[in-house]
């Protein structure tokens, strides 16, 4: 039997949807970006439209802009990564600036460093962006709290809070193929209770006007969830009944041991993603998503995973570099507009086209790289 979700969601908005060729208007006021559940429609828009202008730059022979020339962004990960922390490297590279992979492993943080101190000695080597993953649930809110305006912190994943910059790349993969969200139903399967993707994609489906179901185990189900803004479910075929797009979740195998599922086999069979299930229930051009990193055979199988005319989850790794270069430049540069008010970083009109030329122009007129 489904809960109901709460009908006024806390924060929801009347979602702008993009009219024509009309370009959303623009809306930033942000110097770090900490969690999607703060983030307003008008903001969301805002990336997306960025992320679009970048996501150009993705397809060129040369894919390099001098917009951040001169910035230092420094990747500071406590916990492992391959999407989140490559696509950032990447999009600070693509923006022209120096991004720095810190390595907890061999850094003093192993001589017993707290987490203030090292962001303080990396403030003091002259950073602008730091990228925090990190086990515990606020630490990026610690961070933005110490530097203040100085230097914009993104947070790639905080425990199992939040991870925003997962929630906006998934949101601009499915509006490529769905144009609008509002309306959508949206099926998030899988370990929710562990899982900060599911957390930051519920607050901005809802913010959109999406109809955000929630389907796993009832061990790994919050309680409360359906307070967040979703329909909850304990059986996987009801769940599935004409969703638009099924977004697994992994199943966080290191947590097998505490005993919250009996097998991987049992979960695999009670909720793993199959063609047969995806064909059958769905409508029929459900799209399937994941964020990766996937444990195939178990929470998806490699037939549909693999299938461009369903999958969307290589097409959500390509659009993480646009959203995390769009986010960038966003806050990056209103950290300069905060230092030096009057200074329009969007450019004269404040079109997200703008931007680029003037960094077109930048080149053009010798502008080294
Ligand atoms: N989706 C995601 O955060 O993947 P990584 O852990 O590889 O960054």
């Amino acid at each position: 039997m489904a809960q109901s979700k709460a009908k006024n969601t806390p924060g929801a908005k009347t979602p702008p949807e993009p009219s024509g060729s009309e370009p959303p208007p623009l809306s930033w006021a942000q110097t770090h970006l900490l969690d999607a559940h703060t983030l307003t429609a008008d903001e969301v828009e805002t990336v997306l439209a960025e992320a679009r202008t970048f996501a150009e730059i993705l397809n060129r022979p040369v894919k390099k802009v001098p917009l951040l020339r001169g910035k230092v962004i420094v990747n500071l990960f406590y916990e492992n990564s391959t999407r989140t922390r490559t696509s950032f490297e990447l999009a600070g590279k693509y923006l022209s600036a120096d991004t720095i992979n810190f390595s907890v492993d061999t850094s003093s943080v192993k001589k017993g460093e707290t987490l203030i101190d090292t962001a303080q000695t990396l403030m003091a080597m002259g950073i602008d962006a730091v990228v925090i993953r990190h086990a515990s649930p606020g630490v990026p809110y610690q961070l933005a709290q110490f530097f203040g305006h100085r230097v914009s912190v993104l947070n790639a994943g905080d425990g199992m809070h939040e991870h925003p910059t997962q929630s906006l790349l998934d949101l601009y993969s499915m509006r490529q193929r769905l144009e609008s969200v509002e309306g959508r139903k949206v099926v998030i399967v899988g370990d929710i209770l562990h899982s900060r993707v599911a957390r930051s994609n519920i607050h901005l489906l809802n913010k959109l006007g999406a109809d955000v179901h929630a389907v796993g185990p009832t061990t790994l189900l919050p309680a409360d969830l359906d307070k967040l803004g979703c329909t909850v479910h304990h059986q996987i075929e009801p769940a599935l009944q004409q969703a638009d797009v099924v977004m697994c979740l992994r199943l966080q195998l290191e947590r097998q041991q505490s005993g919250l599922i009996p097998s991987l086999g049992e979960y695999a069979r009670l909720f793993g993603i199959n063609r047969h299930r995806l064909m059958t229930y769905p409508k029929p051009n459900v799209l399937l998503m994941h964020p990766g990193p996937m444990n195939r055979g178990v929470e998806i199988t490699s037939d549909v995973a693999d299938d461009p005319a369903v999958s969307l989850i290589l097409n959500q790794v390509t659009s993480g570099v646009a959203i995390r270069m769009a986010l960038l430049h966003l806050l990056i540069g209103h950290r300069d507009m905060v230092k030096q008010p009057g200074l329009d970083v969007l450019g004269a009109s404040g079109s997200p086209n703008d931007v680029l030329a003037l960094a077109e122009a930048e080149l053009q007129a010798g502008g080294a790289l």
